[in-house]
């Protein structure tokens, strides 16, 4: 008999265990994987974003926004930075408090399973668990290669994010067996696509890449200076759009997924440092420019003759027209369809090429300061699996430490 099963030795699952193995405390951690923590190997494009140094609770969307307050703050990026150091890794910052390994992930990985085997927990992996039983006070865990019984039980399969690399729903499926709500999951930091005929003038801009403000809720947003660098607002980023075969991606696109709801328009400023109307106009005096050059210089050119050709008020060939020429209801007109160009998303490219799950298990189940469930005594949930999501830039993996750490010290 353990006194802990760990079910998912990712992220959160290898800080938890390592820390309850470390406070003297059987522990087994199981994953089904062959190999250990893809997700870690594969993030920050192989160099982990590990950490955030400006993490706060307003980084995260949860139904309870509240909730992460108590783990972040018992568990912060500085805690996390002390770990890598006294392991030596060294790395550095890259954009907005983003923190990178300067040589790779796997040291990240490396880091984890020495601390595992500090705390001298036991591996069972390859390993799938079929079924999960509270018997007489104790967790059973079935599966072809034997049962492990344990005191208390640490779900940490993360969410359904990347199925190709083994992600499944095992920990809402385990949850919703002992009663929990799960709030609904979806797909977030994620590209969103557009219905394919409508999209097809656009989709030949893909690889174009440019600084845009994008904001859910469409045409009612505010005016674009309301954003600021790193600072946004929850519904409005300040970041880079990049345009793709079938829609848009790039860390803009990417933020505002994850406070997208299907059926609603999304608004886009794609000339942010820009006020274009008193611009144009003032131009216009004596230019003899065409206009298709006059927005070449605000944007790559590529971008600015399909805009000009597909968009309202085309259809009267104005990147070949004088600025001088073009009437001022349409270059007012052509301002405000630059700064807030409305589309509706028909949907997003999925769990395939998600960077994470929004949803997850409802936290009105869930001690804030422990991750254990309320009703269920020796049941913790942490990670990904709980309805906390952060924003791009290494606060999932600062929650995913931190909820792991609320467990590993509480358990
Ligand atoms: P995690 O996914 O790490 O671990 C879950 C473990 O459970 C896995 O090892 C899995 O094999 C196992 N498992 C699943 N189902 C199981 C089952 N049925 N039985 C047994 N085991 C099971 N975040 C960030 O902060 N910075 C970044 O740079 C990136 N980059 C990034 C890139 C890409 C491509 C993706 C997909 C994601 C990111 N992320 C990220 C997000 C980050 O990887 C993620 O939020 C954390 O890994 C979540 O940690 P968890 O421990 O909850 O799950």
């Amino acid at each position: 008999m353990f006194d802990v099963a760990v079910i998912g030795a990712g992220a959160a699952g290898m800080m938890a265990a390592a820390l309850a193995g470390q406070r003297g405390l059987h522990v087994v951690l199981i994953d089904h994987a062959a190999k250990l923590a893809e997700k870690i190997r594969i993030s920050g494009g192989g160099r982990c974003n590990f950490t955030n140094i400006g993490t706060t609770p307003a980084n995260f969307i949860s139904q309870n926004p509240n909730f992460c307050r108590s783990a972040l703050a018992a568990y912060t990026p500085r805690d996390f930075i002390d770990l890598v150091e006294r392991h030596g890794i060294a790395w550095h910052e890259k954009h907005r408090g983003q923190l990178f390994c300067d040589e790779s992930s796997e040291q990240i990985i490396e880091m984890l399973r020495c601390e595992c085997d500090r705390g001298r927990v036991t591996w069972r992996m390859p390993h799938t668990v079929d079924s999960v039983a509270l018997e007489q006070g104790s967790y059973v865990l079935h599966s072809g290669q034997g049962k492990i019984t344990a005191r208390q039980l640490v779900l940490a399969t993360g969410g359904m994010a990347i199925p190709q690399l083994g992600a499944t729903d095992f920990s809402l499926k385990v949850a919703r067996q002992f009663g929990l709500k799960v709030v609904e999951p979806r797909p977030a930091l994620v590209p969103l696509t557009f219905d394919a005929q409508a999209w097809q003038p656009f989709a030949a801009l893909s690889g174009v890449a440019m600084e845009v403000v994008v904001r859910s809720g469409g045409a009612s947003a505010q005016a674009p200076s309301a954003a600021g660098k790193g600072k946004a607002k929850q519904t409005e980023f300040l970041e880079d759009l990049l345009f793709t075969h079938r829609g848009l991606s790039g860390p803009a696109i990417l933020q505002i997924s994850s406070y997208w709801e299907p059926g609603t328009p999304l608004s886009i400023d794609l000339a942010p440092q820009q006020d274009l109307e008193p611009e144009l106009l003032a131009a216009k005096v004596g230019s003899r420019q065409q206009l298709g050059t006059v927005l070449s210089g605000l944007w790559p050119r590529r971008l600015a003759e399909q805009w000009l050709a597909n968009v309202e008020p085309g259809g009267q060939n104005l990147a070949a027209q004088r600025l001088a020429d073009v009437p001022d209801k349409v270059l007012r007109q052509l301002a405000q369809q630059i700064h807030r160009w409305s589309l509706t998303p028909n949907g997003t490219a999925g769990y395939k090429k998600a960077e994470v799950m929004r949803g997850g298990v409802d936290t009105r189940n869930l001690d804030q300061k422990t991750m254990q469930v309320k009703a269920v005594p020796g049941l913790y949930i942490v990670g990904e699996a709980v309805d906390v999501t952060g924003w791009l830039g290494g606060y999932n993996f600062q929650w995913a430490w931190a909820s792991g750490a609320a467990c590993g010290r509480a358990l």
